[in-house]
């Protein structure tokens, strides 16, 4: 398996996970300008931007195991997880895994509920209509909800969308039907957090994390202004400040 991953900085070691149906570009701003003092590591999940799509399911924990991997591979012992919505999955899923490895924890609009039996039906329609038509629709469904009006990335966001393969797209859908409540791992973790939402979100809104917050012993809540369900692309600066702040309370 082809496993690309972008490595830029120097510093505290941060993996950033990106969200569904995306790839590491969504973390643009970051990677043109890593914050001082830290190292973004920040993979293609598999089969999505340059990761090629290995048979078996995609589920979070197989995404978790990945980049678990690679950290092995770049020898590192610890690092801070953050992750984007399906990225945040991923992170909590990487806690199960291997809860020694996180030494903070980031969580983008995302949540800890699974889907109920309404959303993984869901799951199973959308992996269905892109693996037939392609992945037109499930854009043209998402990309309103993603951010604010007239935001200047809209192109830029449709595009990674609408070039991410169908197979690793469905994949990664019936990936996400499978996913467990993360409250168990969540409310047992003791390092650092901090729950980052955009205040226009509808997808993942600022009740979900709320309620993340209130899971997490010691977790900060972060409401970005002026972004939806990509902060750290509409905002990145506001994003960076949460970002140095966590790594800073993980020294
Ligand atoms: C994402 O942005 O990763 C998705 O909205 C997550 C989801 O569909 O649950």
């Amino acid at each position: 398996m082809t496993y690309f991953h972008e490595d830029v900085g120097e510093g505290t070691p941060v993996l950033l996970l990106h969200g569904f149906p995306f790839d590491s570009r969504s973390f643009a701003p970051q990677l043109a300008h890593p914050p001082e003092g830290v190292r973004l590591i920040v993979p293609d999940h598999r089969g999505f931007g340059r990761s090629s799509l290995p048979p078996g399911p995609a589920t979070m924990e197989a995404m978790a195991e990945d980049a678990l991997g690679l950290l092995d591979q770049l020898g590192l012992p610890s690092v801070v997880v953050g992750g984007v919505s399906m990225g945040g999955y991923v992170a909590i899923a990487l806690t199960r895994l291997d809860p020694g490895r996180v030494r903070g924890l980031l969580l983008i609009d995302t949540q800890s509920l699974p889907d109920d039996a309404e959303g993984r039906e869901r799951r199973e329609r959308v992996a269905r209509e892109v693996e037939a038509h392609g992945v037109g629709e499930l854009v043209e469904g998402m990309l309103p909800k993603l951010l604010c009006p007239d935001a200047p990335v809209r192109a830029q966001v449709e595009a990674m969308m609408r070039g991410q393969r169908p197979a690793a797209v469905a994949a990664a859908s019936r990936g996400m039907a499978t996913r467990t409540d993360g409250k168990d791992i969540l409310s047992r973790f003791g390092g650092p957090c901090a729950v980052v939402v955009g205040a226009h979100d509808t997808i993942t809104p600022l009740e979900k994390a709320q309620q993340l917050q209130s899971l997490v012993s010691g977790a900060t809540l972060h409401v970005i202004d002026g972004a939806a369900h990509l902060p750290n692309l509409e905002q990145p600066e506001a994003f960076d400040v949460v970002l140095r702040e966590l790594v800073a309370r993980t020294a």
